[in-house]
């Protein structure tokens, strides 16, 4: 067992944030979302303290939070990761998004870009985001493997926290956005290759982009949204499928 210092950024709505500090005794490979549900157990100035988290495995990104600078998804970040040598470790809410309470962030301006470039599969028949298409549309390991992860983004958040771009202005749609549009181009069911095109070249698309490679660095999946931009900017037609 190892004693933690932990800093944590509380906010009320409307109030300033202020920190708070707690102490907990846990091993090393304990993850930074148990040392918060410690914290939150135990009361004082973390009574009710607010914080998202669901599967506990890396699998929904709720519980992306910044952690010593850096956004990390807190249930598979352990607090041996975190401290060398000494064993403060800071817990903060994901940098450029306005903070509902605590570490809960609002993340409806990422969702909304996201919805921007229509992440779904575009069928012929019209398959919207609520529908279903009619049989299954299988894909081989080879095409999944061109869509360049995009399968795999959890819809976390954070490198679209790490963007300077996407933060600063919002004319951008977002790393995620683009890494998602990027696998519904090479996506072999998609039958919308000139809508996808549009949306990438458009205004909110990958030439809004300023290379700072921050999302690639910073995603906990291991994705390249940068790469996938890079590959939306020249990009030029369905035949390249
Ligand atoms: S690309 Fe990575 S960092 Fe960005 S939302 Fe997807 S999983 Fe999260
Ligand atoms: S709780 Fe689901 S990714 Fe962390």
């Amino acid at each position: 067992m190892t004693r933690y210092l932990l800093r944590v950024l509380r906010q009320e709505p409307h109030e300033r944030a202020r920190w708070v500090w707690g102490e907990v005794e846990l091993a090393p490979s304990a993850t930074v979302l148990d040392a918060l549900e410690r914290l939150r157990e135990r009361g004082g100035d973390s009574l009710g303290l607010a914080y998202r988290a669901a599967c506990r495995h890396g699998a929904c990104g709720e519980c992306s939070v910044q952690v010593n600078g850096r956004g990390v998804l807190s249930c598979m970040t352990t607090l041996g990761s975190v401290c060398s040598g000494h064993q403060r470790v800071e817990v903060q809410p994901l940098a450029g998004l306005p903070v509902l309470r605590d570490l809960v962030v609002d993340r409806s301006r990422f969702f909304t870009a996201l919805r921007e470039v229509r992440p779904w599969l575009a069928r012929a028949a019209d398959v919207t985001p609520e529908s279903t298409p009619a049989s299954e549309l299988p894909m081989t390991p080879e095409q999944l493997h061109t869509m360049q992860g995009a399968d795999a983004c959890i819809l976390c958040g954070i490198c679209a926290s790490a963007c300077p771009v996407t933060t600063a202005r919002g004319a951008f749609a977002g790393p995620a956005a683009m890494l998602k549009l990027y696998g519904r181009l090479r996506d072999p069911r998609d039958e919308d290759p000139r809508g996808r095109l549009a949306l990438a070249h458009g205004p909110l698309g990958a030439y809004r982009c300023r290379g700072a490679l921050e999302c690639t660095a910073s995603c906990p999946r291991g994705l390249d949204p940068a790469q996938a931009i890079a590959s939306l900017r020249i990009a030029r037609g369905a035949g390249e499928r």
